[in-house]
């Protein structure tokens, strides 16, 4: 007998339906567990990213991005690949090691040292918090090989 839904009274295809929908629901309901375990298993994601990948993410949602490559190349401002642990050249020919505390000062007062070659462009970013300085620092170090090389892993602890 084939089911024929047009012929079946009202009644009956809305207790069909309702049905469905309950049973569904508690199938999604098993397949997935609670919603706080959901809610659990998304902070552990968040929590486990590395503060690189923060630091990824902060940099392109605030812009820098736009004038910072990480390939080399170099467009508005200098490009930060390979930057971080290298000796930079200032505008007043002094020379600078591109370290954490000078990451965070071109963040916080970008026009306190100028980079050679380049102009006075990039605006103060101080709604970054030092947790956020942190991250991008830490992005930056992924980008820079003599830093990863010059950083031997340090031995487990017994
Ligand atoms: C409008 C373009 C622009 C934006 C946006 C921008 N910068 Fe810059 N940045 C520059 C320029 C140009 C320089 C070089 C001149 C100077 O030292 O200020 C620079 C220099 C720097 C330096 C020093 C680089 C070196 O070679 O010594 C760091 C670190 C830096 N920026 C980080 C950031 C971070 C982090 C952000 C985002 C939160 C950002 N910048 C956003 C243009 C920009």
């Amino acid at each position: 007998m084939k089911l024929d839904l047009t012929k079946l009274p009202l009644g009956e295809i809305l207790v069909v339906s309702v049905l469905g929908v309950v049973v569904g629901t508690f199938i999604l309901a098993f397949a997935y567990g609670s919603d706080s375990s959901i809610e659990m298993e998304e902070a552990e994601e968040v929590a486990a990213a590395e503060p690189w990948q923060r630091g990824q993410e902060i940099a392109n949602s605030f812009g820098c991005a736009g004038c910072h490559t990480t390939t080399g190349d170099v467009t508005q401002g200098p490009s930060w690949l390979n930057l971080f642990g290298k000796t930079e050249t200032l505008n007043d020919g002094t020379e600078v090691l591109v370290d954490e505390a000078y990451v965070q000062e071109s963040i916080l007062d970008p026009t306190a040292k100028l980079v050679q070659g380049f102009e006075a462009v990039m605006p103060t970013f101080s709604t970054l918090t030092d947790a956020d300085i942190q991250d991008i620092i830490a992005y930056m170090q992924s980008l820079s090989e003599e830093f990863a090389a010059a950083t031997p892993t340090p031995e487990p602890t017994p």
